[in-house]
C-alpha cells in the first residue's frame, strides 16, 4: 500500500455508493450461479473487507458458514513487508468444503498469496478469491482472483471498510485522500 504521508482530510470520492451497489449485486449474481446448489465457506479477511463481505452475503440465497481471517501484513509500515502474521484464524475445518476469499483490496496481492498458500494447505474442495479492488500496477506477485470489483490506479483508497490510520472505514463510498499542499 502506497505511502499517505500529508493527507487533506476531507475525502473526493472514487467509487460511489450507488456504483458500489450495482456492482455488488452483479458480483452476487455471478457467485449464485457458480455455486447454485453447493455450501460454501465465506471467508471475510479483517478489518477493512467486512462491509464488502456483508454487503455481498445478504445478496447470496446460498447456505453459508462465515469465517472471519484476521491478519496483520505490515506492522508498523506503510509498505508491504510481504510479511504476514494470522493474528486470528478461522474456526472451521476446511477439508472438501468450497471456500470463497473475500478481500477489500488486492494491492502488491502479497498478503492474498500468503493465505492462498495458508488455506489450499488446509485441503478445500475448491478455493476462489473475490476482491472489491484491484491495482494491477502495483502487483508484486501473480495472484489468482475470480471476482474482480473495481480495478483501480496506484491512489490510496479508504472507505467502505478501509482506513487511513484507524479512520474512514465507515464512508458508504470509496474515496481517496488528496496530498495537502
Ligand atoms: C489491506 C487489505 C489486504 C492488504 C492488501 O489490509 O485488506 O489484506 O492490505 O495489500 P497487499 O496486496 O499489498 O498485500 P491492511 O493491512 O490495510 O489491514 P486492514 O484490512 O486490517 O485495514
Amino acid at each position: 500500500m502506497s505511502n499517505p504521508a500529508n493527507r487533506s482530510s476531507e475525502p473526493k470520492v472514487l467509487i460511489s455508493a450507488e456504483k458500489l451497489d450495482e456492482r455488488i449485486a452483479e458480483i452476487a449474481s455471478e457467485i449464485q450461479n457458480d455455486y447454485q446448489g453447493r455450501e460454501i465457506v465465506a471467508i471475510c479477511v479483517l478489518k477493512g473487507s467486512f462491509i464488502f463481505f456483508s454487503d455481498v452475503l445478504r445478496k447470496l440465497d446460498l447456505p453459508i458458514h462465515c469465517e472471519f481471517l484476521g491478519v496483520s501484513s505490515y506492522g508498523d509500515k506503510k509498505v508491504s513487508s510481504g510479511e504476514v502474521k494470522v493474528t486470528l484464524d478461522i474456526n472451521e475445518p476446511l477439508e472438501n468444503k468450497h471456500v470463497i476469499l473475500f478481500e477489500d483490496i488486492v494491492d502488491s496481492g502479497l498478503t492474498l498469496s500468503y493465505i492462498l498458500a495458508n488455506l489450499r494447505a488446509r485441503r478445500p474442495a475448491s478455493l476462489k478469491t473475490c476482491a472489491l479492488l484491484m491495482k494491477p500496477e502495483s502487483m508484486r506477485v501473480e495472484v489468482p482472483v475470480e471476482y474482480v470489483g473495481f480495478k483501480i490506479g496506484p491512489e490510496f483508497v479508504i472507505g467502505y471498510g478501509m482506513d487511513y490510520a484507524g479512520k474512514y472505514r465507515g464512508l458508504p463510498y470509496i474515496g481517496y485522500l488528496e496530498p495537502e499542499h
